[in-house]
């Protein structure tokens, strides 16, 4: 298909996704059949991208997903003085500012809600952050509270100038305690990366324990921080002067594109072996899926999922991490859809994450969400047609769906897709889909 391939050869030359091209076509119906090795993880790379700003020499990183998320932090680091270099296409090379030459860019950080994390790390090393508050998003308000509440007993003044958070800190930051009265993923890593810098000793209580969160620990112990805890819900980290440089740091699997693969081998009744993985990040999903009668068996770093004929419906919840992941709310309602009998989700974590249900029904599915909560009722199938994706997650859900669906859909505004899933099509043409880019 010349004009895809050209296409995705642009998009990948310009370093984002030819808008032009920015819908997806699917033609579904067939399992899924194949092996997939699953690429970097999206909320680990974000995370470790802005530490590397604190670090006192050359950082080299390896197993980053070149997706565009991934690219956007890339351009805002360099806008506040890192010269970054691909060195492949998972590797890259950053020499971190000398000096705070910018603030990070107004329409870059309103993109990327993780831009938010470049607090932590600028108040660490220069004692002065001004970020535009990076606003809400489809999936809900997406408050810094926490984040500025914890920031503030460490010593800064954070002030909202003008859609700006501006955090000044008169002397280096001091060391706390600190309890999240949520364990917030974004506000655990910006108060990690905070405290490294710090005079004296910071704990955090009711910290979030996501694998993305031992990630950045470990990549910050890797500079010569000395953090403890990551993983748990107590964290401990004592200030160090300066850090150093890091010559090779690799970061994790994505468990959440795991999870897409996993569900979508599932939702296809297929069959697929999942190379690059860390088994126990995967386990609050594999363990929903074998409920539901799929069966998944580990190897080392490989997963080896099938399923055939019918599953269980599922009662999910999502919860913070060793919970059922929210991330994956959306995808697992696909899968659902076509699963005989009646299953209920309920989304604790963002107040407005159902709005894929919509899209989906558009294409068969039988849902009814009230609140925190939807219910669907399984029907015999799904058919194509063209659909919407409203944020990253319920973008794949949409692929799932195209993917179980009889005939053709077409998902548009793709790009939301390719924020955080790295060569989607390529991955699905090798495991037997017809898939391609239109206008
Ligand atoms: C991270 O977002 C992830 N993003 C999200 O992934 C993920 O869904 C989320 O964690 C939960 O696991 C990145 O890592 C870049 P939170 P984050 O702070 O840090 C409330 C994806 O698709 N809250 O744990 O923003 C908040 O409103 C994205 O890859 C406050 O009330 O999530 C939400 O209800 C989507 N005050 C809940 O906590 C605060 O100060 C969880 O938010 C901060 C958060």
């Amino acid at each position: 298909m010349a004009g895809r391939g050209i296409a995705t050869a642009f998009a990948y030359e310009t370093g984002g996704p030819a808008l032009t091209m920015d819908k997806l076509i699917i033609c579904g119906g067939k399992p899924l059949r194949g092996r997939v090795r699953i690429s970097g993880a999206k909320n680990a790379a974000l995370a470790v991208l802005c530490a590397s700003v604190m670090a006192g020499d050359k950082v080299v990183l390896e197993n980053v997903p070149d997706i565009s998320d991934v690219r956007d932090m890339i351009d805002i680091i360099r806008h506040v003085g890192s010269e970054v270099t691909w060195l492949s296409e998972s590797s890259i090379q950053i020499n971190p500012p000398p000096r705070l030459i910018a603030d990070p860019p107004c329409h870059l950080v309103k993109k990327l809600r993780a831009s938010n994390l470049f607090l932590g790390p600028l108040l660490s090393r220069f004692g002065f952050a001004k970020i535009s508050l990076p606003g809400g998003c489809n999936i809900g308000v997406r408050p810094m509270d926490l984040h500025f509440k914890g920031l503030a007993c460490m010593g800064v003044n954070i002030s909202m100038e003008g859609g700006y958070a501006v955090g000044r800190a008169p002397s280096r930051l001091k060391g706390a305690r600190i309890y999240l009265d949520f364990p917030s993923v974004g506000a655990t890593e910006n108060l990690m990366m905070a405290a490294c810098l710090a005079v004296g000793q910071t704990v955090l209580e009711n910290a979030a324990k996501e694998p993305e969160i031992v990630d950045l620990a470990n990549f910050l112990n890797c500079l010569g921080a000395k953090v403890r805890g990551a993983g748990t819900d107590i964290i401990k980290i004592d200030g160090v002067p300066e850090l150093k440089g890091c010559l090779r740091y690799s970061v994790i699997p994505d468990r959440i594109e795991a999870g897409t693969f996993l569900v979508a081998a599932a939702a296809t009744r297929g069959s697929l072996v999942l190379e690059n993985i860390i088994p126990p990040h995967v386990e609050p999903i594999c363990a929903k899926l074998r409920e539901a009668g799929v069966e998944i068996v580990e190897n080392g770093d490989t997963l080896q999922v099938r399923a055939d004929g019918p599953l269980q419906p599922l009662d999910i919840k999502t919860m913070p991490y060793p919970g059922f992941p929210t991330d994956m709310q959306s995808q697992m309602m696909a899968l659902l859809s076509t699963v005989e009998g009646v299953s209920m989700i309920i989304e604790n974590i963002f107040e407005n994450r159902f709005q894929i249900a919509d899209e989906l029904k558009r294409m068969g599915v039988r849902i009814k969400v009230e609140g925190r909560m939807a219910v669907i009722e399984g029907v015999p199938e799904l058919y194509g047609t063209q659909v919407k994706a409203t944020d990253l997650r319920a973008g794949a859900a949409l692929v799932v769906a195209g993917l179980m669906a009889q005939g053709r859909t077409g998902i548009s505004n793709a790009h939301f897709i390719d924020r955080g899933y790295h060569r989607l099509e390529e991955k699905l043409q090798s495991l037997g889909v017809e898939v391609y880019r239109s206008h």
